[in-house]
Parts: structure tokens; C-alpha cells; sequence
């Protein structure tokens, strides 16, 4: 983080004055960023405001613009589909809902990125899949089928879908919705070890900022096309707007 800044070491993922619109709808608006290894950054906002977008932005599924996007060193923006499968396999994406396979079961879910971009055998794969499946608590779930799982259960396998190559960059799209508080913990303590152990560089979209608080050491709210604010969450949660401190504060339960 800081130290990495000051030892001149490039961010894993920078975003730098990158504008994104549909059509005449104006997503983002010169939005800039950067996360570090080490470093998990949670962007918060209202529904709709362009928080998944953002995400699909950094492995190019949704094409900016203007502005740029280096992930891992490579330029994305313009990146040919050989520069782009590249960074994905240091990527692991998350996406909203889980966007799982529906016609295979989970642990061929799982082990599908291995299968793609690894040459393991079936017995190393059979193993890391397993795992990956114990760190989500669903050891005893991979040959049950997509549509056999509640919600929280498809997005836990997609999380696990989405650490299988253990990248260094993790972008996950609300990693606890559709969890219980303590399973939700769970999940952002796995986060916080991928930081703290492997120094995963992490976007997490999330408006669970109980969970998150652990975790991220920089939130940003986006609105409006922009970075309304940034900081962290106690600096958010006095900022002079009211969106960004009702997003930012921690209400009691
Ligand atoms: N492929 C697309 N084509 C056209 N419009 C899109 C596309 N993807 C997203 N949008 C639009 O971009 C805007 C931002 O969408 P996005 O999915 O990023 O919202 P979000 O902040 O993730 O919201 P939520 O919290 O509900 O998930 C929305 O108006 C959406 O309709
Ligand atoms: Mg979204």
C-alpha cells in the first residue's frame, strides 16, 4: 500500500480518467483510481449508478470511451483477445450474480478456469477444487447442479470460480448479498486473509460496509459519473454530502 507507493512499485489496477457511456446515458464521467497489492478499495453507490460496470471495465467487458485502464501492467482499453486472456487468468472476477454454468455442477464450475488455462491433471484439479470449495464452506457441495443452490450458495461458487488460479487481483461484485451476517463475515475474512497473506489486490462493490470495514482500507462512493468521495470509511461517513455519509455509515442493528 503506502509503502509499496513509496517504493515505486506500478498499481495492479489504475484507472485513469475513464468515461463510459450507453448510448445518450452517461455511466462514468473521468473517473480515476488505483489499487495496490495488498489493497482491497470498496466502491460503494446507489443502484444502477455504474458500480458493475466499472468492474466489467477492468477485464474488458465493457469497452471505455475514453481514458485508461492498466491491469497488471497491461493497457485494457484497447487490448487485442490474446492481451485480454492474459490479464484474465490474473484476474478472478466475481460477477454479481455468481454467473454460473448452469448445466454442469459446481465443482465443474470451479475447476472450468483450471481446466482453460492450466495443463493439471485431473487429480490436481479434483484436489484445488476441493479446496477452494472448503473456503467457501461448500465442501460437500460440488456435484450438486447450479439450480439446487440458494443464492448465497451460487455466489459462494462463484467466489470459489473465482480464486481457483489464486490471481493477485480479485474484483468482486457484492461478495455478501444474499448471505447471513455470519456467513457474510466469513466471506470477508476469507478476503481479508487473500490481502493480508497473498497480497491480493482487491475492487470490492458492496453497499455491506459492516462487512467491508475489515477488510478495505480505501471506499469510494461513486454518483453521478463521478468519485462524489474517497477515504476511509470514518472520513466518509463526516463528509459534507449526505449520500456518501448515508452510504458510509454503519447503521446500528
Ligand atoms: N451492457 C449495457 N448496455 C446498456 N446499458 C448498460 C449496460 N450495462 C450497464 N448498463 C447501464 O449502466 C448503468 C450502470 O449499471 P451498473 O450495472 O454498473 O449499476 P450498479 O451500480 O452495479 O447497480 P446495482 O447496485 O443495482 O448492481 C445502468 O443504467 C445500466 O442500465
Ligand atoms: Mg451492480
Amino acid at each position: 500500500m503506502r509503502e509499496e507507493r513509496a517504493n515505486g512499485h506500478d498499481p495492479a489496477v489504475n484507472v485513469q480518467n475513464v468515461s463510459k457511456s450507453f448510448g445518450s446515458r452517461s455511466v462514468l464521467e473521468n473517473v480515476s483510481f488505483e489499487v495496490y497489492s495488498g489493497e482491497a478499495f470498496c466502491l460503494l453507490g446507489r443502484s444502477g449508478i455504474g458500480k458493475s460496470v466499472t468492474l466489467k471495465l477492468l477485464i474488458g467487458l465493457v469497452k471505455p470511451d475514453s481514458g485508461r485502464i492498466t491491469v497488471d501492467g497491461h493497457s485494457i482499453g484497447d487490448a487485442d483477445a490474446a492481451t485480454l486472456a492474459e490479464v484474465r487468468k490474473k484476474v478472478g472476477f466475481l460477477f454479481q450474480d455468481g454467473a454460473l454454468f448452469d448445466s454442469i455442477s459446481v465443482a465443474d464450475n470451479v475447476a472450468f478456469p483450471l481446466q482453460r488455462h492450466t495443463k493439471k491433471s485431473g487429480k490436481e484439479i479434483r484436489e484445488i477444487v476441493q479446496e477452494k470449495l472448503h473456503e467457501v464452506e461448500l465442501a460437500d457441495e460440488g456435484k450438486k447442479m447450479p439450480s439446487e443452490l440458494s443464492g448465497g450458495m451460487r455466489k459462494r461458487v462463484g467466489l470459489a470460480r473465482a480464486l481457483v488460479l489464486d490471481p493477485p487481483i480479485l474484483l468482486v461484485d457484492e461478495p455478501s448479498s444474499g448471505l447471513d451476517r455470519i456467513t457474510a463475515a466469513e466471506i470477508y475474512d476469507l478476503l481479508l486473509r487473500l490481502k493480508q497473506k497473498r497480497h491480493v489486490a482487491q475492487v470490492v462493490v458492496t453497499h455491506d460496509v459492516i462487512g467491508a470495514r475489515e477488510l478495505a482500507t480505501r471506499f469510494a462512493v461513486l454518483d453521478g459519473g463521478k468519485i462524489a468521495a474517497a477515504g476511509n470509511l470514518d472520513e466518509l461517513a463526516h463528509d459534507r454530502n449526505a449520500l456518501v455519509r448515508d452510504l458510509a455509515t454503519v447503521a446500528e442493528v
